[in-house]
């Protein structure tokens, strides 16, 4: 069965062409044709931010190429699709709705199921995308990093996922993007904080680790992003701030949030006493969150997942994949659900 599945919830357009294939074990091989995609980091740099009607605009331009792009790095025809995917919500509603109208189109006129998909939940499973998934994975603590999300999950199964543990106020990805931008980095900024906190020494500065003996699963990362801030201005101000300063206080800074991660992250697992971590979004590209829950993960006998780095930030390939675990919606057969199908822009899992 060929899946052909549509990401657009943010600044990001994607398309990518999936086969799924069921061997004599009855185990289910996924393998991942194509991705294709288009990023608008050019486009919204310069303001600091996503604005949101360019990111519909772009859209527009980038579903035809993508679209020819994956199918024919796919080496496929339209006629061997047998499904189509598409990011339904959470989302900016007008970038949502033309990944989801370009996959509805397709859907109707093929007259081929489709499965609407939450944005989240593709980046839950982003992890298996690579390895053979078996059941032996459940239940597992999804951890999912990025601009706009901090949120901790107990997952059972496909269907059956509960929200434990969020952030109170910033995402830690915008945390990172806006000391980028405070320092003059750009826009987004948690790959440059990345590389340069590299340079720097982690134990530097000692920043406070706001919420980390709450007795809950959630977070705070804004009081953070004040102590960096003041601390950069006590250091002369984003101008005059020394290279080697700016490079240990990213690190201290990296430290920090991995810690806060980590933290509340081992507390979920023993909480519900689960053994598997999947860590994923943007910022689970992260090289310091990487090699501590890795390391941390091991010593505390946690099994810890991440995307390889390519699937870490929006893509059309976790889409597809978990629609291929979903109920599609056959546009012949329940034609009063498929006319119903809208973007959610604030869909909660
Ligand atoms: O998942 P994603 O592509 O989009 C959202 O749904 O938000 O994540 C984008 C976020 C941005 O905040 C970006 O700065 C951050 O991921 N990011 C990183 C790294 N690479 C991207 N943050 C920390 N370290 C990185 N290496
Ligand atoms: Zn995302």
């Amino acid at each position: 069965m060929i899946n052909l599945a549509f990401e657009s919830s943010c600044d990001d357009f994607s398309c990518a062409v999936l086969l799924k294939e069921n061997s004599e074990n009855d185990s289910v091989k996924i393998k991942i044709l194509s991705n294709i995609i288009y990023s608008q980091d050019y486009v919204h740099g310069i303001y600091g931010g996503v604005v949101p009607e360019l990111a519909s605009r772009n859209h527009i331009k980038a579903f035809l190429p993508a679209f020819r792009i994956a199918l024919s790095e796919a080496e496929i025809s339209m006629e061997d699709v047998g499904l189509v995917s598409a990011t339904a919500g959470p989302g900016l509603v007008g970038s949502l709705l033309i990944g989801l109208m370009c996959a509805k189109t397709i859907s109707y006129a093929l007259n081929i199921p489709i499965v609407p998909v939450n944005h989240i939940e593709g980046h839950i499973f982003s992890p298996f995308l690579d390895i053979k998934e078996n059941k032996e994975i459940f239940p597992f603590a999804a951890l999912v990093i990025s601009g706009g999300h901090t949120h901790l999950y107990l997952v059972n199964s496909h269907s059956d996922i509960k929200l434990i543990g969020k952030t109170r106020d910033d995402a830690c990805g915008e945390l990172f993007d806006k000391v980028s931008n405070y320092l003059g980095f750009g826009y987004p900024g948690g790959k440059t904080v990345d590389e340069l906190a590299e340079k720097g020494d982690k134990r530097a500065f000692k920043f406070p680790l706001p919420m980390i003996r709450s007795n809950d699963l959630n977070m705070s990362f804004s009081g953070l992003k004040t102590a960096v801030i003041n601390t950069i201005d006590e250091n002369g101000g984003p101008k005059n701030i020394k290279k080697n300063v700016v490079y240990d206080i990213l690190a201290s800074l990296r430290e920090s949030v991995s810690e806060i991660l980590f933290k509340k992250t081992s507390a979920a697992c023993e909480a519900f006493r689960v053994k598997n971590v999947a860590v994923s979004g943007g910022v689970s590209a992260n090289s310091r969150i990487r090699s501590m829950f890795k390391e941390r993960g091991e010593e505390s006998g946690l099994k810890i997942f991440f995307p390889s780095v390519k699937y870490t930030t929006d893509n059309a390939a976790m889409i597809g994949y978990a629609g291929f675990f979903k109920n599609a919606i056959d546009p012949s057969v329940r034609r009063s659900e498929f006319l119903d199908i809208n973007a959610d822009p604030s869909w909660e899992l």
